[in-house]
Protein backbone atom coordinates (compact mmCIF):
# COMPACT_ATOMS: atom_id res chain seq x y z
CA UNK A 1 0.00 0.00 0.00
CA UNK A 2 1.27 3.48 -0.86
CA UNK A 3 -0.10 6.85 0.42
CA UNK A 4 0.65 9.97 -0.76
CA UNK A 5 1.36 13.20 1.28
CA UNK A 6 0.78 16.53 -0.15
CA UNK A 7 1.90 19.58 0.39
CA UNK A 8 1.22 22.89 -1.19
CA UNK A 9 2.68 26.49 -1.22
CA UNK A 10 5.24 27.88 1.80
CA UNK A 11 5.01 25.01 3.37
CA UNK A 12 8.75 24.06 2.43
CA UNK A 13 9.34 27.35 4.89
CA UNK A 14 7.89 25.56 8.00
CA UNK A 15 10.41 25.81 11.09
CA UNK A 16 11.03 29.45 10.34
CA UNK A 17 7.43 30.44 8.68
CA UNK A 18 5.43 32.14 11.68
CA UNK A 19 6.41 29.75 13.80
CA UNK A 20 4.34 31.01 16.73
CA UNK A 21 1.39 30.09 13.90
CA UNK A 22 2.71 26.87 12.18
CA UNK A 23 5.36 25.70 15.19
CA UNK A 24 9.51 24.60 14.99
CA UNK A 25 8.80 21.11 13.13
CA UNK A 26 10.71 21.44 9.88
CA UNK A 27 8.87 19.60 7.06
CA UNK A 28 11.71 16.99 6.88
CA UNK A 29 10.67 16.71 10.55
CA UNK A 30 7.12 16.17 9.82
CA UNK A 31 8.62 13.91 6.86
CA UNK A 32 10.38 12.11 9.36
CA UNK A 33 8.22 11.30 12.08
CA UNK A 34 5.19 10.16 9.28
CA UNK A 35 7.92 7.19 7.84
CA UNK A 36 8.14 5.91 11.29
CA UNK A 37 5.17 5.44 11.48
CA UNK A 38 4.27 4.40 8.23
CA UNK A 39 7.40 1.89 7.98
CA UNK A 40 6.14 0.34 11.27
CA UNK A 41 2.54 -0.02 9.53
CA UNK A 42 3.84 -1.59 5.97
CA UNK A 43 2.78 0.99 4.03
CA UNK A 44 5.07 3.19 1.84
CA UNK A 45 5.03 7.18 2.06
CA UNK A 46 5.47 9.31 -1.17
CA UNK A 47 6.29 12.97 0.61
CA UNK A 48 6.16 15.71 -1.67
CA UNK A 49 5.69 19.43 -1.82
CA UNK A 50 5.22 22.35 -4.55
CA UNK A 51 4.84 25.65 -4.70
CA UNK A 52 2.69 25.15 -7.95
CA UNK A 53 -1.71 24.90 -8.14
CA UNK A 54 -0.84 22.54 -11.02
CA UNK A 55 1.75 20.29 -9.23
CA UNK A 56 -0.83 19.96 -7.07
CA UNK A 57 -3.42 18.42 -9.59
CA UNK A 58 -0.76 16.68 -11.57
CA UNK A 59 -0.35 14.41 -8.18
CA UNK A 60 -3.65 13.78 -7.33
CA UNK A 61 -4.10 12.74 -10.65
CA UNK A 62 -1.38 10.37 -10.43
CA UNK A 63 -2.69 9.32 -7.05
CA UNK A 64 -5.45 7.40 -9.19
CA UNK A 65 -3.08 6.32 -11.71
CA UNK A 66 -1.07 4.61 -9.40
CA UNK A 67 -4.19 3.11 -7.37
CA UNK A 68 -3.08 4.54 -4.49
CA UNK A 69 -4.61 3.68 -1.03
CA UNK A 70 -5.16 7.49 0.00
CA UNK A 71 -3.45 11.36 -0.30
CA UNK A 72 -2.80 13.33 2.83
CA UNK A 73 -3.50 16.99 0.99
CA UNK A 74 -2.19 20.25 2.90
CA UNK A 75 -3.08 22.17 0.09
CA UNK A 76 -1.78 25.40 2.10
CA UNK A 77 -3.33 28.90 0.90
CA UNK A 78 -4.89 27.24 -2.46
CA UNK A 79 -7.39 25.19 -0.17
CA UNK A 80 -8.63 28.93 -0.15
CA UNK A 81 -9.04 29.82 -3.61
CA UNK A 82 -8.27 26.63 -6.10
CA UNK A 83 -11.49 25.57 -7.73
CA UNK A 84 -8.82 23.22 -9.84
CA UNK A 85 -7.53 21.18 -6.45
CA UNK A 86 -11.31 20.70 -5.54
CA UNK A 87 -12.37 19.07 -9.28
CA UNK A 88 -9.29 16.49 -9.08
CA UNK A 89 -10.50 15.60 -5.64
CA UNK A 90 -13.60 15.36 -6.69
CA UNK A 91 -12.26 13.57 -9.99
CA UNK A 92 -10.63 10.75 -8.37
CA UNK A 93 -11.98 7.85 -6.54
CA UNK A 94 -9.02 7.81 -4.05
CA UNK A 95 -9.45 9.03 -0.48
CA UNK A 96 -8.12 12.71 0.39
CA UNK A 97 -7.80 13.56 4.00
CA UNK A 98 -7.59 17.25 4.53
CA UNK A 99 -4.76 18.57 6.71
CA UNK A 100 -3.55 21.83 7.86
CA UNK A 101 -1.03 22.54 11.27
CA UNK A 102 -3.38 25.78 11.68
CA UNK A 103 -6.75 26.01 12.62
CA UNK A 104 -7.87 28.36 9.67
CA UNK A 105 -11.28 28.72 11.44
CA UNK A 106 -9.74 30.59 14.08
CA UNK A 107 -8.06 32.21 11.65
CA UNK A 108 -8.74 35.50 8.70
CA UNK A 109 -11.59 35.19 7.54
CA UNK A 110 -10.52 34.55 3.33
CA UNK A 111 -9.23 31.17 5.82
CA UNK A 112 -12.33 29.79 6.26
CA UNK A 113 -13.51 28.60 3.08
CA UNK A 114 -11.60 25.32 2.10
CA UNK A 115 -12.24 24.27 -1.61
CA UNK A 116 -10.13 20.93 -0.77
CA UNK A 117 -12.92 20.63 2.11
CA UNK A 118 -15.67 20.82 0.15
CA UNK A 119 -14.25 17.67 -1.82
CA UNK A 120 -12.39 15.44 0.63
CA UNK A 121 -12.93 12.72 2.72
CA UNK A 122 -12.36 14.56 6.42
CA UNK A 123 -10.56 17.05 7.52
CA UNK A 124 -7.74 17.07 10.12
CA UNK A 125 -6.55 20.95 11.52
CA UNK A 126 -4.94 22.54 14.44
CA UNK A 127 -2.72 20.34 16.41
CA UNK A 128 0.32 21.30 14.56
CA UNK A 129 2.68 18.64 13.34
CA UNK A 130 0.26 16.27 15.12
CA UNK A 131 -2.34 16.52 12.12
CA UNK A 132 0.04 15.13 10.08
CA UNK A 133 0.13 11.83 12.11
CA UNK A 134 -3.68 12.20 13.02
CA UNK A 135 -4.27 11.84 9.45
CA UNK A 136 -1.94 9.17 8.54
CA UNK A 137 -3.85 7.21 11.51
CA UNK A 138 -7.19 7.84 9.70
CA UNK A 139 -5.62 6.88 5.92
CA UNK A 140 -4.60 3.28 7.35
CA UNK A 141 -7.81 2.97 8.94
CA UNK A 142 -9.40 3.69 5.62
C1 LIG B 1 -2.28 25.94 6.34
C2 LIG B 1 -3.41 26.96 6.56
C3 LIG B 1 -3.58 27.85 5.34
O1 LIG B 1 -4.60 28.80 5.59
C4 LIG B 1 -2.31 28.61 5.04
O2 LIG B 1 -2.45 29.34 3.84
C5 LIG B 1 -1.11 27.73 4.97
C6 LIG B 1 -0.99 26.62 5.93
C7 LIG B 1 -1.99 25.12 7.61
O3 LIG B 1 -1.40 24.04 7.47
O4 LIG B 1 -2.29 25.56 8.71
O5 LIG B 1 -0.19 27.95 4.20
O6 LIG B 1 -2.69 25.05 5.31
Amino acid sequence: RKIYVLNGPNINMLGTREPEIYGYDTLDDIAERMEDAAARAHVELDFRQSNHEGHLVDWLQEAQAESVHAVILNAAAFTHTSVAIHDAIKGIAVPVIEVHLSNPHKRDEFRHKSYVGMAAKGTIAGFGALSYMLALEAALEL
